[in-house]
C-alpha cells in the first residue's frame, strides 16, 4: 500500500536517470530535475548515484516513518531517498561484509552536510543499538554541532559553510550496531580567523560564546558581550545572520561537549583559547620612528598572559621582535608594524587551527571503540565523506586551489571507480562491453600534483629556496614550467580576450568543473603557514593543557623542516584515495537550485553548470551505453512473474530458463536485452517502461484476483480452524463423558464386588471383606429409619433390622420412645398432667378387669361433677373447714330393701361423705373404708366396705355411680386405697350391720336393670358392650 503510494506520487518524471527516453540531452535532464523539484521530489538516481537538490526548505520526509520505510526494502522497490542509499550501504556491509563509503558531493550550500547527517541519523535510528551503543550513537550524533562550531561559518553561499573536510568512519559490529567512529580532517580554512571578505563570519563558535556565554565566564574570560569589539569579528561586516541563533546554538554546543565527554575544565580551556584569539586580535601596534612596531593595548597582553597561561612579557616581545640566527649567534630583531600584526596574526591561526585538530583527536578518542574485545580490524566500516566542494570566488587564494584540487581529485575517483565498476560488472556477467569515451581529469590532477613538475612542487620550491622568492616568481616559475598544458592559463599566455578578464597576477586553470582564476598574491606565505619561532617558543611554554598537546616541545628541537602546507594536504588526499578505493562507494551529487538560499527557486543556469561540472550526464551516458538497466535474476523474476503464465505463481527451474521465458513471452526482441550469469541487463528504457506498464495492468487483475482467492483462502481457513476446533471440542468432551461412564462403571462393578462379597461374610464379624456391605447396611436402615421414625408414642411401627442391627434397634427404638415421650411430657400442662395420672390410676385399677372401662378412656375425668351451687349451702356448712375435693350424685340402695334414692357422693381430705339434700347422712372416715367392690361388668354399681368396729356405721354402703370408674379413681386417689378395689366377677357380698350379710349378683344383658331379686339377692343385669 505505502510502497505503491509512494511509486504513485514519484511518477513525475523518471526517478532514474536512466529511464529518460532522450538521455544524451541536457535540456531532457534538467526538466526531468526541475519537474522533479516542483513537485518537491529533491531526490532522483542515476543508476545507483543519488542526485539531491537542495529544497531550502523543511520536507516531511525525514521522519521516523520514513526511516522505517526504507528499512531493508530494495534500493528500487521505493522513491529515490537519502535514506535509501544509507540503507543499502549498510545493507551491503552487513551481507557482503564489504566496507563501504559514502561520497558526497557538491558546491557549497549543495547540502552535503545536510546529507550526512541525515545519513548518521538514519543509522543512529534504525540500527540495532545496546546500552554502550546508545552513547556512542549520541556522541556520534552530537559531534555535529561542535565541529561545526568551531569549523563552519557563514559564507556568501552557504550560512553554514563547512570550512574544512571531513571523512567519517563509522564502525559497525557484526551485529550491525554502530561501536564507534572516527573522523579525518581536513585542511581547515584558518585565514578565516584573522579575516572574512564582506558579508561573511568567522567560525561559529566566536559568536556563540560572546552572544551565549554566561556573564560570569565572559568576566573570567575578559571579553565584552558585544562582537563589535573584536577585530577578528568585524571585517566581513556581518555580525548577525537571520538563520542563526548564535545563543541558541551555544547551549546546544555546550551540552554537545559533554555528551562527548569534555570534562568542565577541558571546556573551560578551550574557552581560554578562543577567547585569547580574540584577544590576540585586539593587539595593536604602534610605529616607532625607526619602524619598530610597539603594543598600544597593554591590557591584551595581560589576559593572553593568563588565558594563555605563558609570560606576558615574553609573549610581549615574541610580538614585536623576530628572532635570527646570524653567524651561529641568536639575535632579536625588531619587527615594523606591518611584519608584526602579520605574525600576530599568524600566531591566531596557528593557535586556532591547531586546537581545531585537537579537538578533532578528543572527539575521536571519545568516539574510539572501548570494547577490548572488540578491535578495529573485525568491526565493518561505512564512511562518509563531507568535503567542501567545488569553489569560485570573485577572487581565488590559496584555499581555493586546494578545495578545487581536492574535488579533482575525487572527480578522478568517481570517474574510475563508476566505469571500473561498470565494466567489472560487465565482465563478471560475461558481457561485451564497448567503452564509452567521457572527459578523464587526470591530466587536471597531474597538472597540480605531478612530481618536480606539478603546481605543488613549483609552489613548494619556491618556498624553500633561498634568495627574494615571491609570490610573483612563483607565477613565473608556473609559466616557464607548465606554461604549455592544456589547462593552464595566466595573464601573459592567454589570447586578448581573456586577458581582459585576467589579473597579472592570476594564473587560470581549467578544472573539470569549468575555469577558476587563482590570485598568487599570499600562495607562499599560505603555504609556508610559518609561525616565528619565538612566537613558537612562547606557546611551546603555555601550561594550558591544550596548548601543551598542539604545541609540543620537541618541535622546537626538530630541526627538520615541517613539510608545507599544499603538501601536506596533497598526501592526505592521497591517503584519503586510498582508504576510499578500499571501499564500495555510493555516490550522492548535490546541487544546489539558486544562489539566494530561496525555496522553490530553480535556477536553470545555476543547475546546468553544476550538471556538467559534477558530470552527470557523462555518468549516465555511461550508465546507458551499456545497459539501461539490470537486474539480478530472482529479482526480475520476482518483480514480472505475473506476466507470463509460466512463470505464474512460481518458476521451479533455473532462474536464467525463467527469466528467459518470461521475456520471451513479453515479446522482448533479441537486442532489446542479454542475459548474463546473474543478472539481466536491458539496453533502452522504452522496453522496461513497457514492462512496468504492462505490471502495472496487470497488478489490477491480479490484486482482484488475490484479494478474491485471499478472500476465499481466509475465509477457508477461518471455516477449516472453526471446524478443527469444533472437533477438537467434540472429541475431547466425548473423551471426558466416555471416562467418566468408564469410572462410574468401574465404580459400579467394584461396589457390587464388594456387595457380593459382604453379603457372603455377612455373619463374620467385621473384617475388610464385608465392611461395606455392613456400612451399607447400618446406612440403609439408619436412612429407613430416618424416613419411617414413628410420629407418635402410640405408634408402635419400626422397619425389621437385619439380625446384626437388632440390638442397636432395639435401643434406638427405646431412645426414641423415650425421646418422644420426653418431648411428650415437655409440652403437657399441669391440669393435663393430673388427669392423666388420674387415668393412670383408673388404669391400674381397671384396664382388662371392668367392661365399661374402655368406654371410660377416652372420656376426661373432670374436677368435680357437682359444684358449690349444686350442694346445699347447709351441707357446705357442715363441712366447715374441710375442703371438698370431688362431688357426685349417685343412687344408694337401701341396705334391706334396695330401695334407688339419690344421694350425693362427696370426697373431703379425710374421708367419703353421702349427702341427702341438706343433710350429711354418713360419713366415712378414710381409715375406716376397709375396701371397694365393683363387678366386671358394664355396670355402676360399687360397694363402700365400712370397718365394722365402728358403731356409727350401720354398714358397707351400696351405691351407683354414672361416673364409676372416673368416682372409684378419685375415691381410690383420696384415700389411698388403690390396692383396695376389688373387682368381682358374678356378686358381691357386703355386710348389712350386726353380721348380716347382703349378695349383690351380676348378670350380664340387654340393658341395665337394678331390682331385688326373689333370693332376697340384688340382682344386676349390666348391659352387654359391643367390645366385649
Ligand atoms: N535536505 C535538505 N532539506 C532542507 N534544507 C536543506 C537540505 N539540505 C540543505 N539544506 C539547506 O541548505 C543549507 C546548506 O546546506 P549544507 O550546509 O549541507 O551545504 P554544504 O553542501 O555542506 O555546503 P558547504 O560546502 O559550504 O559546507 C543548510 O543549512 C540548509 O538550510
Ligand atoms: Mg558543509
Amino acid at each position: 500500500m505505502m510502497e505503491s503510494a509512494l511509486t504513485a506520487r514519484d511518477r513525475v518524471g523518471v526517478q532514474d536517470f536512466v529511464l529518460l527516453e532522450n538521455h544524451t540531452s541536457e535540456v531532457a535532464f534538467i526538466e526531468n530535475l526541475r519537474k522533479r523539484f516542483k513537485e518537491n521530489l529533491i531526490y532522483t538516481y542515476i543508476g545507483s548515484v543519488l542526485v539531491s537538490v537542495n529544497p531550502y526548505k523543511d520536507l516531511e520526509i525525514y521522519t521516523k516513518q520514513h526511516m522505517e520505510r526504507y528499512r531493508g526494502v530494495n534500493f528500487y522497490e521505493v522513491s529515490p531517498h537519502i535514506y535509501a542509499v544509507s540503507d543499502n550501504a549498510y545493507r551491503s556491509m552487513r551481507t557482503e561484509r564489504r566496507d563501504q563509503c559514502i561520497l558526497i558531493s557538491g558546491e557549497s550550500g549543495a547540502g552535503k552536510t545536510e546529507a550526512s547527517k541525515k545519513v548518521l541519523q538514519y543509522y543512529a535510528v534504525t540500527c540495532p543499538a545496546s546500552d554502550h551503543v546508545q552513547t556512542v550513537k549520541d556522541r556520534l550524533l552530537q559531534s555535529n554541532p561542535v565541529l561545526e562550531a568551531f569549523g563552519n561559518a557563514k559564507t556568501l553561499r552557504n550560512d553554514n559553510s563547512s570550512r574544512f573536510g571531513k571523512y567519517m568512519d563509522i564502525q559497525f559490529d557484526f551485529k550491525g550496531a554502530p561501536v564507534g567512529g572516527h573522523i579525518l580532517n581536513y585542511l581547515l580554512e584558518k585565514s578565516r580567523v584573522v579575516h572574512q571578505s564582506h558579508g561573511e563570519r568567522n567560525f561559529h563558535i566566536f559568536y556563540q560564546l560572546i552572544e551565549g556565554g554566561e556573564e560570569d565566564l565572559l568576566r573570567r574570560l575578559g571579553l565584552e558581550r558585544n562582537t563589535q569589539q573584536y577585530q577578528y569579528l568585524v571585517k566581513g561586516n556581518c555580525p548577525k545572520v537571520s538563520s542563526i541563533n548564535d545563543r541558541s546554538d551555544w547551549k546546544v554546543v555546550r551540552k554537545a561537549l559533554s555528551v562527548i565527554g569534555f570534562s568542565d575544565d577541558e571546556v573551560e580551556e578551550l574557552l581560554n583559547i578562543i577567547a585569547s584569539v580574540l584577544h590576540l586580535g585586539n593587539v595593536q601596534y604602534g610605529g616607532e620612528d625607526s619602524g619598530n612596531a610597539y603594543i598600544t593595548t597593554d591590557t591584551q597582553i595581560k589576559y593572553l598572559a593568563r588565558l594563555l597561561d605563558v609570560d606576558g612579557s615574553v609573549l610581549k616581545e615574541a610580538l614585536t621582535h623576530k628572532k635570527i640566527t646570524a653567524k651561529g649567534e641568536e639575535l632579536m630583531s625588531p619587527l615594523n608594524q606591518e611584519q608584526a600584526s602579520s605574525a600576530r596574526d599568524a600566531l591566531s591561526k596557528a593557535i586556532y587551527g591547531r586546537t581545531f585538530t585537537w579537538l578533532v583527536n578528543k572527539i575521536n578518542d571519545s568516539l574510539a571503540l572501548k570494547d577490548d574485545s572488540f578491535n578495529s580490524k573485525n568491526a565493518s566500516v561505512i564512511g562518509l565523506l563531507d568535503i567542501y566542494g567545488f569553489e569560485v570566488f570573485q577572487n581565488n587564494s590559496f584555499e581555493q586551489f586546494c578545495i578545487n584540487y581536492c574535488n579533482e581529485k575525487l572527480q578522478q575517483l568517481f570517474i574510475e571507480l563508476t566505469l571500473k565498476s561498470e565494466q567489472e560488472e560487465y565482465e563478471a556477467e560475461g558481457i561485451t562491453w564497448e567503452p564509452v569515451q567521457y572527459f578523464n581529469n587526470k591530466i587536471i590532477c597531474d597538472l597540480v600534483e605531478e612530481k618536480f613538475k606539478g603546481i605543488i612542487s613549483i609552489l613548494d620550491e619556491e618556498c624553500l629556496r633561498p634568495g627574494d622568492a615571491s609570490d610573483i616568481t612563483f607565477l613565473e616559475k608556473l609559466e616557464d614550467t607548465v606554461g604549455g598544458h592544456a589547462h593552464f592559463l595566466t595573464h601573459k599566455l592567454a589570447d586578448g580576450k581573456t586577458r581582459k578578464v585576467m589579473g597579472r597576477d592570476e594564473f587560470r586553470l581549467l578544472h573539470y568543473a569549468g575555469e577558476v582564476n587563482y590570485n598568487v598574491n599570499g600562495f607562499l606565505d599560505k603555504n609556508n603557514d610559518l609561525l616565528f619561532r619565538n612566537l613558537k617558543e612562547v606557546m611551546c611554554m603555555s601550561e594550558n593543557k591544550i596548548l601543551t598537546q598542539c604545541f609540543e616541545r620537541e618541535e622546537l628541537t626538530d630541526k627538520k623542516r615541517p613539510e608545507t602546507t599544499a603538501t601536506q594536504f596533497k598526501n592526505s588526499l592521497a591517503k584519503l584515495m586510498e582508504i576510499l578505493m578500499s571501499k564500495e562507494p555510493s555516490y550522492v551529487r548535490c546541487i544546489k537550485p539558486n544562489d539566494a538560499k530561496q525555496a522553490g527557486r530553480f535556477d536553470e543556469v545555476l543547475i546546468r553548470h553544476q550538471v556538467k561540472y559534477l558530470g552527470l550526464m557523462e555518468n549516465l551516458r555511461v550508465r546507458r551505453a551499456g545497459f539501461a538497466y539490470r537486474r539480478r535474476y530472482e529479482v526480475f523474476l520476482q518483480r514480472y512473474k505475473s506476466l507470463c503464465p509460466d512463470t505464474w505463481p512460481n518458476w521451479d527451474g533455473r532462474l536464467v530458463d525463467g527469466v528467459s521465458t518470461l521475456v520471451k513471452h513479453l515479446g522482448y526482441k533479441p537486442e532489446e536485452y542479454k542475459l548474463g550469469r546473474s543478472k539481466i541487463f536491458i539496453r533502452f528504457p522504452k522496453t522496461l517502461f513497457a514492462t512496468e506498464d504492462a505490471l502495472e495492468v496487470q497488478k489490477h487483475s491480479l490484486a482482484t484476483m488475490l484479494q478474491a482467492s485471499w478472500k476465499g483462502y481466509s475465509q477457508k481457513s477461518k471455516y477449516r480452524k472453526l471446524k478443527h476446533s469444533a472437533i477438537l471440542i467434540q472429541a475431547w468432551w466425548r473423551g471426558i463423558l466416555a471416562r467418566r461412564r468408564a469410572q462410574r462403571r468401574r465404580q459400579a462393578v467394584e461396589t457390587i464386588r464388594r456387595f457380593i462379597k459382604g453379603f457372603m461374610y455377612r455373619h463374620q464379624p467385621r473384617c475388610p471383606e464385608n465392611e461395606y456391605f455392613l456400612d451399607y447396611v447400618r446406612y440403609s436402615f439408619l436412612m429407613k429409619l430416618h424416613r419411617n421414625l414413628p410420629k407418635t408414642v402410640l405408634d408402635k411401627s419400626w422397619p425389621t433390622p437385619s439380625p446384626a442391627l437388632s440390638e442397636a434397634s432395639e435401643h434406638l427404638r427405646k431412645l426414641c420412645m423415650q425421646n418422644m415421650v420426653w418431648k411428650y411430657c415437655k409440652t403437657i400442662s399441669p391440669e393435663w398432667k393430673h388427669q392423666l395420672e388420674q387415668k393412670m390410676v383408673a388404669s391400674e385399677i381397671f384396664k382388662d378387669k371392668k367392661d365399661n372401662y374402655p368406654q371410660s378412656v377416652p372420656k376426661l375425668f373432670v374436677g368435680t361433677r357437682l359444684n358449690g351451687e349444686d350442694i346445699n349451702p347447709k351441707v357446705l356448712q357442715a363441712l366447715g373447714s374441710e375442703k371438698m375435693k370431688y362431688a357426685v350424685p349417685v343412687t344408694k340402695y337401701d341396705r334391706k330393701g334396695y330401695k334407688a334414692r339419690a344421694r350425693q357422693l362427696l370426697l373431703t381430705g379425710s374421708s367419703v361423705i353421702i349427702v341427702e339434700d341438706t343433710k350429711l347422712k354418713q360419713s366415712i372416715d378414710y381409715s375406716a373404708l376397709k375396701g371397694i367392690s365393683v363387678s366386671s361388668l358394664s355396670d355402676g354399681m360399687f360397694v363402700l366396705h365400712v370397718t365394722c368396729e365402728d358403731n356409727k356405721q350401720k354398714g358397707d354402703v351400696v351405691l351407683q355411680s354414672d361416673h364409676v370408674i372416673e368416682t372409684l379413681t378419685k375415691v381410690a386417689i383420696c384415700a389411698e386405697k388403690i390396692n383396695n378395689i376389688n373387682i368381682n366377677q358374678g356378686s358381691i357380698k357386703f355386710t348389712v350391720g350386726q353380721g348380716k350379710e347382703g349378695i349383690i349378683d351380676f348378670t350380664s344383658g340387654s340393658e341395665l336393670l337394678i331390682s331385688k331379686a326373689k333370693n332376697g339377692h340384688l340382682s344386676v343385669t349390666a348391659p352387654r358392650l359391643n367390645s366385649r
